[in-house]
């Protein structure tokens, strides 16, 4: 069956949403995507965070070429493979840590899960057996699987699993235009919301503690928040202190989407693992790293046990080429450079567009990761009420404009906002800005009123 002669009534797919009558997606090129009926949508948010070059990069592409003329699969268990050794020690150069490693996995979740599964075998590996929980941050997201899910904090995502996940102890995200308190300077509020992990660590104790997972730059669940200066300093000495692992999760805020590779760099701290999706495999190949930092990595080196795990499509040659590509396409274009300084004339525009909106009450980012979040009062900061079918009627209503954004947050009663996030590819122009403008305005101006 042709493209043009779907509908989503013959459809076999089980799709995300049963009720809802997908275009159907057949090429892209550069910042566009376009469906059967040869429809334009400008994606302002690479899916989610993923098409970090865009559509159909001619590097990716021929790297992806060669290598599956080559050879796209060979298993793990009876060989290594060049993309993957070349991936790995990229990836291990950028963190700066030799002896660092990197584990290959197909999505942000399971490169979550192998992150938790570092730390459970390898306090068990030191004789501390009873370090299991893995503290997390109220709205947070770290994946679907069922770990991943149970490190989570995204009361939506959570709750339609009723009691089924594992209840780990979460404390409140640095989210300052919410949580800070009249009068706290920014670094006295870093330090309050870090306080929150100590007082929890104490609370729970740190002998039941495997790790700390934490987003460097917040993303989908609670839209691009950075954390307040001093923060994440005062979380690397807290877990320090009291020996816990700190996980940072850059599925979404890594591979250079803040204006460095890795998000935390900006933030002054180094985390013990590190864990990256999306953007590496750039939307050509799925592909996820789990960066284990060289004190954890020379541990299970030493240990006769190793470290137990595995799936059939690790370190998988095709997507690591991906992986490869798209690093190196990054390096040799300055991209990183050019992050910083189109994130930076973005930000400005998306302000002097849009923030005098009533409807509109923050409007923040960091390098090409920008989010928009609605209120319903711009003094009190109050939530639409209904805020996920709110962003997700942003999100219907900019598709119809020609325009991809990804709707997130969820609903007041849940102690959630109503956001939309922007994450377009590093490779952005002006035009496709002023564009963007454009669409956006038309778009909110028909869901909230001008
Ligand atoms: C921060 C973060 N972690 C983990 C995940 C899960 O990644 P995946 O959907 O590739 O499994 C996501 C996905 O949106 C994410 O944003």
């Amino acid at each position: 069956m042709s493209a043009n002669q779907m509908s989503a009534e013959m459809t076999a797919v089980f799709s995300r949403d049963l009720h809802h009558k997908y275009p159907v997606a057949v090429r892209g090129s550069g910042m566009c995507l376009y469906d059967q009926h040869d429809r334009e949508y400008l994606d302002m948010c690479g899916g989610a965070a993923v098409s970090c070059l865009g559509h159909q990069h001619p590097a990716v592409i021929g790297a992806l070429q060669k290598q599956i003329s080559q050879m796209a699969y060979a298993h793990t268990a009876f060989f290594s493979n060049e993309p993957q050794e070349q991936l790995a020690t990229q990836l291990v150069q950028a963190f700066g840590d030799e002896g660092a490693r990197a584990y290959f996995a197909c999505g942000g979740s399971e490169a979550n899960e192998t992150a938790m599964k570092f730390a459970w075998q390898y306090w068990r590996a030191r004789k501390q057996p009873t370090k299991v929980k893995i503290i997390s941050r109220t709205h947070s997201y770290h994946g679907n699987t069922f770990g991943a899910l149970s490190a989570s904090g995204h009361p939506a995502r959570r709750s339609i699993m009723g009691d089924i996940l594992l209840d780990w102890p979460r404390i409140d995200p640095c989210y300052a235009y919410r949580y800070r308190q009249a009068g706290e300077t920014e670094e006295e509020y870093g330090a309050r919301a870090a306080q929150l992990l100590e007082q929890m660590i104490e609370r729970e104790g740190a002998d039941t503690i495997a790790a700390f997972i934490v987003e460097p730059v917040a993303g989908a669940s609670l839209g691009v928040v950075c954390a307040a200066k001093g923060y994440f300093a005062k979380i690397r000495a807290i877990c320090d202190r009291h020996d816990i692992l700190l996980i940072a999760d850059e599925v979404m805020c890594g591979t250079g989407r803040t204006g460095t590779f890795f998000a935390h760099e900006q933030e002054g701290f180094r985390p013990d693992i590190v864990t990256l999706a999306k953007g590496l495999g750039g939307g050509y190949q799925p592909l996820a790293a789990t960066i284990v930092n060289a004190k954890i990595s020379n541990f299970f080196a030493k240990n006769a046990a190793g470290f137990a795990h595995g799936h059939t499509y690790a370190g998988h040659a095709a997507a690591c080429a991906a992986g490869v590509a798209v690093m190196q396409t990054i390096n040799q274009q300055n991209l990183l450079a050019a992050v910083r300084a189109k994130g930076a004339q973005f930000g400005s525009l998306l302000k002097t567009t849009l923030s005098a909106h009533p409807n509109i009450g923050d409007i923040r980012g960091r390098g090409l990761f920008w989010a928009i979040e609605f209120v319903q009062n711009k003094a009190t900061k109050e939530a639409p009420d209904g805020g996920a079918a709110i962003a997700k009627q942003l999100k219907d209503t900019a598709m119809r404009h020609g325009l991809m954004c990804y709707p997130g947050g969820g609903d007041p009663g849940q102690g959630l906002n109503c956001h939309i996030l922007l994450a377009p590819p590093y490779i952005i122009e002006q035009h496709h800005m002023d564009q963007a403008m454009i669409k956006l305005t038309a778009t909110i101006a028909e869901v909230f009123g001008a």
